[in-house]
């Protein structure tokens, strides 16, 4: 312990900041302008962007929200808006790789898309979904099993954020035992969505159950808590697991 970290009676000495340049690619963003309740307009995302190619990214795989109330967002408006950023990102001579796909909200309108094949992918067949946050859908094993019918490979966005799994793991087991890829949102660990969903982070890392880690990231109040984040312990053990395969996307 520093002797700062003694004085002041903190519990463990600060880490160096990770050096998120590391995992190369991030997964789950919302800089595409003006579709969903990220970036609201190019200059706005251009702000994003920048601030994530100076963190170290990249690559960035931004994924708008898809949802039956609420953002819509088909693939041609989003895939219209990935060509703006693209153009944008081009003429301000940036070199960061910019691709999307969705952050799909299990829904009806979901489950049609999934027979449909009408999902957008990342990494050719990964799909972004995320989970209501007041309880666990009744459809969740079912709409995995026919992802995976249909060819896709489903990556669960922020388990931890679920707050119906804070003490019961075994629908996570479940998800885990068939396939499903998990994606942690990196600032929950510096506690942007409290305490107990830092906790949760912590205790699936401590599983070993992420792959993916994501920043999620809407607006600068998020950049600023991912630069946070760096020095989170769990982040540092996160990556050193050797289980993260942003890098290879
Ligand atoms: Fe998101």
């Amino acid at each position: 312990m520093s002797i700062l970290g003694k004085l002041f009676g903190k519990g463990h000495a600060a880490l160096p900041p990770v050096d998120l340049g590391l995992l190369k690619c991030d997964v789950h963003s919302h800089f595409v302008p003006g579709i969903d309740d990220g970036a609201p307009t190019i200059e706005a995302s251009m702000e994003l962007l920048r601030a994530m190619h100076d963190l170290g990214y990249q690559k960035v795989i931004t994924t708008p929200h898809s949802m039956a109330d609420g953002y819509k967002n088909p693939p041609e408006v989003i895939l219209g808006g990935l060509e703006k950023l693209r153009r944008a990102v081009e003429e301000d001579g940036m070199a960061l790789e910019v691709e999307a796909a969705a952050e799909y909200y299990l829904d009806h309108d979901f489950l049609e898309k999934i027979t449909a094949q009408k999902l957008l992918t990342f990494n050719t067949d990964k799909v972004l979904f995320e989970l209501p946050f007041i309880s666990e859908p009744a459809v969740l094993l079912s709409a995995v099993f026919e992802m995976q019918t249909q060819g896709y490979r489903p990556v669960l966005a922020h388990p931890e954020r679920y707050t119906y799994w804070e003490t019961d793991h075994s629908t996570m087991e479940k998800l885990k035992d068939r396939g499903v890829i998990f994606q942690l949102n990196a600032i929950a660990l510096m506690g942007a969505y409290g305490p107990a969903t830092k906790k949760a982070a912590e205790k699936i890392i401590d599983k070993g159950w992420y792959e993916l880690v994501g920043s999620d990231c809407h607006s600068m109040k998020h950049i600023a808590a991912l630069e946070a984040a760096r020095t989170e312990p769990y982040l540092h053990k996160l990556i050193e697991s050797g289980k993260l395969v942003n890098a290879t996307l």
